[in-house]
């Protein structure tokens, strides 16, 4: 989907114009993949709009940037008020919000020393992420997620998404919405961009972060949901098989947020139709995110932006 311009982009703490956010092409970010970035989501509520655990993505931000000792010189309140100064300054809401930490134009080489950290925050209207009505086909690609001590997987780093273009890549050439990574020891592992999870016999499971998936925050929010409504939630590791013969299985992400899966490698999942704990899990998540049911487990930061109000250039 093209992006939507807005009016300003957040740069080291100042608001610029959106067509001024530029980087030079020697900047080392674009040689040696040298980014740590973070995509949130802000909803509309009945009164004004919301950022979904805003301080749990900038925290993971923090976090990326210090697996690549990358030091940001912007705190954590900081970043989460950059966050809400920019979406106020552009009023754009509901919107996607991608704050990227970079290392740009110093010197030429591997080292990272001499090159200075940037940290940029844009947002901008998006939609839905994963194609299909009522549930994605998708298929289990040839590529393994990074193997462990390669690239780290906890770190949100945009190397990764190296990895993530094959396997998506893959995956629609092929003509399926998206791809399930399996990690280097043939368990499942994540989406390109989601987290996974998957229901048999009333029970949920999702890989744990050992093999290699994101640390996704829709992730703990669903985690987080599943056990509030009561059921069992186990984090374990997952033969392939298993996807083909669960009675449910979706997609996680900020992106993605609850995408239930219709088909795996041509497979039907059960009969076709989102199931029961699905249906039920994204009804609370959807619920919370827009405002809807009360906000329990504080995870929405409000902005000062009503639905509509949208301005662009
Ligand atoms: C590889 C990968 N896994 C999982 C996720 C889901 O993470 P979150 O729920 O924090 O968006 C994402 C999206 O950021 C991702 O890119």
């Amino acid at each position: 989907m093209p992006i939507q311009t807005t009016s300003k982009i957040w740069h080291n703490g100042n608001l610029i114009p959106w067509e001024q956010a530029n980087i030079h092409v020697m900047s080392h970010v674009i040689h040696y993949g040298s980014s740590v970035f973070e995509g949130i989501r802000c909803y509309g509520q009945p009164h004004g709009s919301a950022v979904f655990r805003l301080p749990e993505h900038m925290q993971r931000l923090l976090d990326s940037a210090k697996i690549y000792r990358m030091d940001l010189p912007f705190t954590l309140d900081e970043l989460c008020a950059g966050v809400v100064d920019l979406i106020e300054a552009n009023g754009v809401a509901p919107c996607y919000i991608r704050p990227i930490a970079l290392r740009g134009y110093g010197e030429i080489g591997v080292s990272p020393k001499g090159s200075p950290v940037e940290v940029y925050i844009a947002n901008f209207p998006w939609g839905k992420y994963i194609a299909g009505q009522g549930g994605a086909d998708v298929c289990i690609s040839s590529w393994s997620r990074m193997a462990p001590n390669t690239l780290p997987s906890l770190a949100k780093a945009g190397a990764n998404y190296m990895n993530s273009q094959l396997i998506h890549m893959e995956a629609e050439i092929n003509g399926y919405a998206e791809g399930i990574g399996l990690d280097v020891n043939g368990l499942v592992s994540e989406g390109s961009g989601e987290n996974i999870f998957v229901v048999r016999n009333g029970v949920l499971y999702t890989p744990p972060l050992a093999n290699s998936a994101l640390s996704g925050i829709t992730r703990d929010s669903v985690l987080t949901i599943a056990r509030h409504l009561g059921h069992t939630v186990t984090e374990q590791s997952l033969p392939r098989e298993l996807l083909y013969i669960a009675d449910e299985v979706f997609f996680t992400g900020t992106a993605a947020e609850v995408s239930p899966i219709r088909s795996i490698d041509r497979i039907l999942v059960a009969d076709g139709k989102p199931g029961e704990i699905t249906k039920q899990i994204a009804d609370e998540f959807f619920g919370i995110a827009n405002g809807l049911k009360p906000d329990r487990f504080g995870w929405l930061t409000p902005v000062k932006v009503n639905t509509g109000d949208a301005v662009t250039v």
